[in-house]
């Protein structure tokens, strides 16, 4: 049954055309909410039948460069692909200024999604120094203190009250 059903379905089928030769992305793909929502690896990369069975000497139909990663992104989610780009991130990015920017795969990895346990880590690598307001106790605070406590995910603005 369960067989029957991996050979019917294309969604079911994509991810193990690749997994022969990406076992690791399609690992990483199976415990994010794109997979248990139905996307599936050509959403982002096309089918890619020739390089699938090229063995990898032609390439994949798309690979977003970084310099597209918000627009792929913001096909499906459009809100945050705008909140992003006015951001003092986004800014940045958009005029493709040669500086490293946060883009959304920074923050959120692109086949599995980030642990958020590891973003003071991930902001600090371009982020050495910062101003005490930055180690000051949030306003409201339900979690350990993040970057996130105060600056909003995708503008970065900061709420007082
Ligand atoms: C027969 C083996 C094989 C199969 C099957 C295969 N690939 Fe690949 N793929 C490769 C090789 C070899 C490379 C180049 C080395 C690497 O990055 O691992 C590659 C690279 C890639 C890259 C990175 C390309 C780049 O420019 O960085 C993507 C994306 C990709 N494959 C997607 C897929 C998808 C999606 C599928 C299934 C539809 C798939 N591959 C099936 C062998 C394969
Ligand atoms: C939501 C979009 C998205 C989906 C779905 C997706 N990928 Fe990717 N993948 C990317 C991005 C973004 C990169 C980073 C390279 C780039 O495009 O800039 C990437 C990179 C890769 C690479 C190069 C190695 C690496 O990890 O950087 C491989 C191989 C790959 N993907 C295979 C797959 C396979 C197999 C699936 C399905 C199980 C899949 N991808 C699903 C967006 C996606
Ligand atoms: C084809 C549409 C599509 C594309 C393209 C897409 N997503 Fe999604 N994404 C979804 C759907 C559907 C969900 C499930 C939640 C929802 O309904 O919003 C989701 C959820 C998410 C979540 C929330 C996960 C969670 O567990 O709460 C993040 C983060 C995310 N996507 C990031 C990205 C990033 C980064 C990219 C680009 C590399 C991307 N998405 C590309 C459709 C898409
Ligand atoms: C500076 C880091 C950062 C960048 C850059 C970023 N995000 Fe996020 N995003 C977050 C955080 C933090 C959350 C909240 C996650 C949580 O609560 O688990 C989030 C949540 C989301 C969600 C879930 C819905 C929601 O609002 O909670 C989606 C979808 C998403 N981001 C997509 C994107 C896309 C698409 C881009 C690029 C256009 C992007 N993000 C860029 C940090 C970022
Ligand atoms: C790859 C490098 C990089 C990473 C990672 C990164 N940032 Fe940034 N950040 C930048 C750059 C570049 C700017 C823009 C600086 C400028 O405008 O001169 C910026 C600006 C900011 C600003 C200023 C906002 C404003 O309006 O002035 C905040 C706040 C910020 N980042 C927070 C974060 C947080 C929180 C994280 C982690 C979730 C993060 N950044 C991760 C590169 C990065
Ligand atoms: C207690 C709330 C709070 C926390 C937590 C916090 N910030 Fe801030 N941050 C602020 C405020 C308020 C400002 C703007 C006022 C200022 O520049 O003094 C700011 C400004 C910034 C700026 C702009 C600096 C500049 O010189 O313009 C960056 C970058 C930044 N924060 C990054 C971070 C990162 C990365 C973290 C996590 C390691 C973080 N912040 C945690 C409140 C916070």
């Amino acid at each position: 049954m369960l067989l029957l059903f991996a050979a019917l379905s294309p969604l079911a089928q994509e991810p193990h055309r690749c997994a022969a030769c990406h076992s690791e992305s399609v690992a990483d793909f199976k415990t994010h909410r794109h997979a248990a929502s139905g996307l599936d690896c050509g959403i982002c990369h096309g089918p890619s039948e020739k390089h699938r069975n090229s063995v990898g000497n032609v390439p994949p139909d798309q690979v977003a460069a970084p310099a597209d990663i918000s627009k792929l992104c913001g096909n499906c989610h459009l809100a945050e692909k705008q909140q992003y780009e006015s951001s003092a991130h986004g800014r940045v990015y958009v005029a493709g200024k040669k500086v490293k920017t946060a883009n959304c795969n920074t923050c959120h990895g692109h086949h599995a999604l980030r642990p958020w346990a590891s973003q003071v880590e991930n902001c600090q690598r371009c982020h050495t120094t910062l101003p005490a307001s930055c180690k000051e106790k949030p306003v409201s605070m339900n979690a350990r203190v993040a970057c996130m406590s105060c600056h909003a995910r995708h503008t970065l603005g900061v709420s007082r009250q």
